[in-house]
């Protein structure tokens, strides 16, 4: 028995892959995925269609699942307007508001809107979700299970909130990956061979991740863990953590991608 019912998934890219990886694993009942360019051909459970047109006549999805680029919103979005009433549709859309999704999908459209992130390849995804007006709790749960299958979720009353989720969680992968990127380089700088180097960082992000998954200590007690008094750490962390390094620079970069995110919103 298929923990997930029917979904039509539109768009099959990086974040709708990773999704429909993690609903399959799950056990998936009998589903469609509408992408111009068609994906491989996933198993008998799966139709894949290269447009909206070409869904099987009958096919009644429990939801709808946005994942398409934002940009393409408004050219794709009207055509799944007749599933609003039968189902739920979940958008991972950035920046695209309920109201805005409401003026391509229909006025009474339930819609969850979430900001999934990229680490759900890996199943080890956040994703926050902001229920829009008449989502039942029957399809919150339905999403709850559809965003749980790409790692964790959470789930927030105020769809504002969505911006800074978007700078902090949404686009947080990169900044990690920058860190990744600079340590190298320092290494590099250092005398280590580029190599040696490259090992080092990604396995220094990679595991310290994973320390702080399998941790329940705060994130500051396992960086003093670290940080010997009078030691090399600390002298490094000097740098780091001066008022106009780290600290205010992380807080300008989460306040202008969240202002972007604003900006973006429609
Ligand atoms: N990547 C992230 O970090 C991240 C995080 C959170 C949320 N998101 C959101 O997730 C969504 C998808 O992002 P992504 O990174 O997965 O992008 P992506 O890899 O480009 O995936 C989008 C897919 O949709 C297909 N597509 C385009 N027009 C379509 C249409 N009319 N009908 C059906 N499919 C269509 C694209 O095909 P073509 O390639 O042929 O155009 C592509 O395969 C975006 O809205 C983004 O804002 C992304």
């Amino acid at each position: 028995m298929a923990e997930i019912p029917p979904i039509l998934l539109v768009g099959f890219g990086k974040m709708g892959g990773a999704m429909l990886a993690g609903w399959r694993e799950r056990g998936l009942a009998h589903s469609v995925a509408v992408d111009p360019v068609l994906p491989p051909v996933l198993g008998p459970d799966m139709t894949v269609v290269a447009d909206a047109a070409a869904i099987p006549p009958g096919f009644t999805p429990e939801a709808v699942v946005l994942a398409v680029k934002p940009q393409n919103a408004e050219a794709s979005l009207p055509l799944y307007a007749r599933f609003s009433g039968s189902a739920v549709f979940l958008s991972i859309m950035a920046g695209r508001t309920v109201a805005g999704m409401r003026t391509l999908l229909g006025e009474n459209a339930a819609i969850v809107r979430a900001m999934p992130n990229t680490p759900a390849a890996v199943r080890q995804g956040i994703s926050v979700a902001f229920p829009g007006p008449g989502v039942t709790m029957r399809q919150r749960d339905l999403c709850d299970t559809l965003l749980e299958a790409i790692g964790k979720v959470a789930w927030v009353d105020d769809e504002g909130l969505i911006d800074p989720v978007t700078a902090v969680s949404g686009g947080g992968p990169a900044y990690v990956f920058l860190l990744a990127e600079l340590l190298e380089r320092a290494a590099v700088e250092q005398g280590i061979p580029p190599d040696l180097a490259r090992l080092m960082a990604r396995q220094t992000v990679a595991g310290s991740g994973a320390l702080l998954a399998a941790s329940t200590e705060d994130a500051a007690v396992l960086r003093k863990a670290v940080t010997s008094p009078k030691g090399t750490t600390e002298r490094a962390l000097a740098v780091l953590m001066a008022d106009d390094a780290w600290p205010a620079l992380i807080s300008r970069a989460i306040a202008a991608a969240t202002a972007r995110s604003r900006e973006l919103a429609g």
